[in-house]
């Protein structure tokens, strides 16, 4: 299936967060940068946006349909990418990218009246990350420094294979997601629901099963 390609490309050396030039684009357009000086993750929680990541948004129309799979089909999108380069990664519900226990990539969407501004954090040729983070690099697994800019190049492109994917046949993202998710069958707690995850809904809800009742989390974290 092919992706559509963006209309635009900004790539700027220094920025508070990608996200919010992002918003100021037209539809299609996407932004870099080398470095964030506030990058945003979910939850309002920062993102750790030294030189060496890759931070990229996109603006893109609003998906009609499946607008709650967004987050797992882009998800889909940064692993295959991902794969490419022979690494197995997964995927935490609902957004985050690991490989083995150590995060390797995040997802953060923002939806408003017409648009879905798409951001994605790569930890690409950083060399130490806060211990705290418990974060990896792509160069940390394979001992070699990435051009940004053809991961960039790469990443745009299955970001707009799976916005078709999305749009065209959605099942295929929960089958995908599925494949790759991590912790099924563990405990899981999220707010004051505590049960074993035991998947994905047709939405891209996470379940929980507790005392023969399965529970639906819409959104929100996971803790394990
Ligand atoms: C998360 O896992 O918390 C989501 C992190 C999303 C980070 C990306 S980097 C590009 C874009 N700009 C931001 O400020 N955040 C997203």
């Amino acid at each position: 299936m092919e992706g559509k390609v963006p209309l635009k490309l900004l790539w700027l050396s220094k920025v508070s967060s990608t996200q919010e030039v992002a918003k100021r684009l037209s539809f299609n357009c996407a932004v870099l940068s080398n470095i964030q000086t506030s990058g945003k993750g979910t939850a309002g929680k920062s993102w750790h946006s030294e030189s060496g990541g890759l931070y990229l948004s996109v603006n893109v129309e609003q998906p009609k349909k499946s607008l709650e799979l967004l987050s797992l089909a882009m998800g889909v999108a940064v692993a295959k990418l991902l794969e490419g380069f022979n690494l197995l990664v997964g995927i935490k519900w609902v957004n985050d990218i690991y490989f083995q226990d150590k995060k390797l990539a995040g997802i953060l969407i923002e939806n408003s009246k017409n648009s879905s501004i798409i951001g994605i954090g790569i930890n690409v040729n950083q060399v130490s990350f806060p211990k705290e983070l418990n974060a990896t690099s792509l160069y940390l697994i394979l001992q070699r420094e990435l051009s940004l800019k053809e991961l960039a190049l790469e990443l745009l492109s299955q970001v707009f294979i799976y916005l078709e994917v999305l749009s065209k046949a959605p099942e295929r993202i929960v089958q995908e997601v599925s494949k790759k998710l991590l912790y099924v069958g563990k405990l899981a707690t999220s707010g004051s629901i505590k049960g074993t995850f035991i998947g994905i809904s047709e939405n891209g809800y996470a379940l929980l099963k507790s005392n023969g009742k399965v529970y639906q989390v819409r959104s929100g974290e996971l803790k394990f």
